[in-house]
């Protein structure tokens, strides 16, 4: 495991974006797997400038998201369709018939749980995935649990992740209680993946995975050690327990 310890948020950001873009420029029809919450704006903002004023190229590029609320209206600005259109799609030259996002407004969600990996499988795998960290360990909407999915799955959120999400809801009362998530093997098959975490309330959590060196699913980012290819980027403010 690789870590990357950076000085604020905008460097780590820059970091993320450029070995984003790098990759890019290697492999232009890339399979990118990506996140939402608040974590990554910072490196899709970064890959916007480059776009923009570097002609950074998604025109190739598949793209596959990691999870999804259960019943939201995609009008819904807390949907991660909308997160994604607002804070990226819609600013770079991505295909609209190459984004791929789970649907949580599925007639049949098992059904499509199902086909999520199938189509992961079929375009040859994701050969990067950015991966947020939420503050009791989970990726994607893995939870902490005694056993966890493989495949992509309907979840029940934590209460731990109900409360941190509320932020961006009116009230706790609406944010939504189940999502559909990769399972830990649709995001472990990835090629390469980049764990991004900034800020203090991620520190425990950091510092636990990397300092204990052990492997649980009650810290579901702790399976990422058995990854052979996986670089942490963090701010300073996330890696102060880690290093103290
Ligand atoms: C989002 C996701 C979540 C977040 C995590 C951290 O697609 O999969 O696991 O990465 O909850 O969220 P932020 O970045 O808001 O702290």
């Amino acid at each position: 495991m690789k870590i990357i310890i950076k000085k604020d948020y905008e460097e780590l950001s820059k970091v993320a974006a450029s070995i984003i873009g790098d990759e890019l420029k290697s492999n232009p029809n890339m399979v990118l797997g990506l996140a939402t919450g608040s974590t990554p704006i910072g490196t899709y903002n970064e890959l916007i400038r480059m776009h923009k004023e570097e002609a950074l190229d998604f025109s190739k590029v598949v793209t596959f998201n990691l999870d999804e609320y259960l019943n939201i209206p995609y009008s819904n600005p807390n949907s991660y369709h909308y997160f994604m259109e607002d804070n990226l799609f819609k600013h770079i030259n991505v295909k609209a018939e190459n984004i791929h996002i789970p649907d949580g407004n599925a007639e049949n969600v098992e059904k499509f749980c199902i086909e999520y990996d199938k189509k992961i499988e079929e375009t040859g795998g994701i050969d990067l995935q950015i991966l947020g960290i939420g503050e009791n360990g989970h990726i994607a909407f893995n939870e902490p649990a005694p056993t966890l999915p493989l495949e992509t799955n309907i979840t029940e959120l934590t209460e731990s992740t109900i409360n941190a999400n509320s932020r961006f809801f009116d009230s706790i009362d609406e944010v939504p209680k189940k999502a559909i998530t990769m399972g830990i093997g649709s995001i472990m098959k990835s090629k390469k993946i980049l764990l991004l975490a900034n800020g203090e309330k991620k520190a425990d959590i950091i510092a636990k995975i990397l300092k204990n060196k052990v492997v649980t699913t009650h810290i579901p980012a702790s399976l990422l050690l058995l990854h052979p290819d996986v670089t942490i980027i963090m701010d300073e403010d996330a890696a102060k327990g880690y290093l103290e």
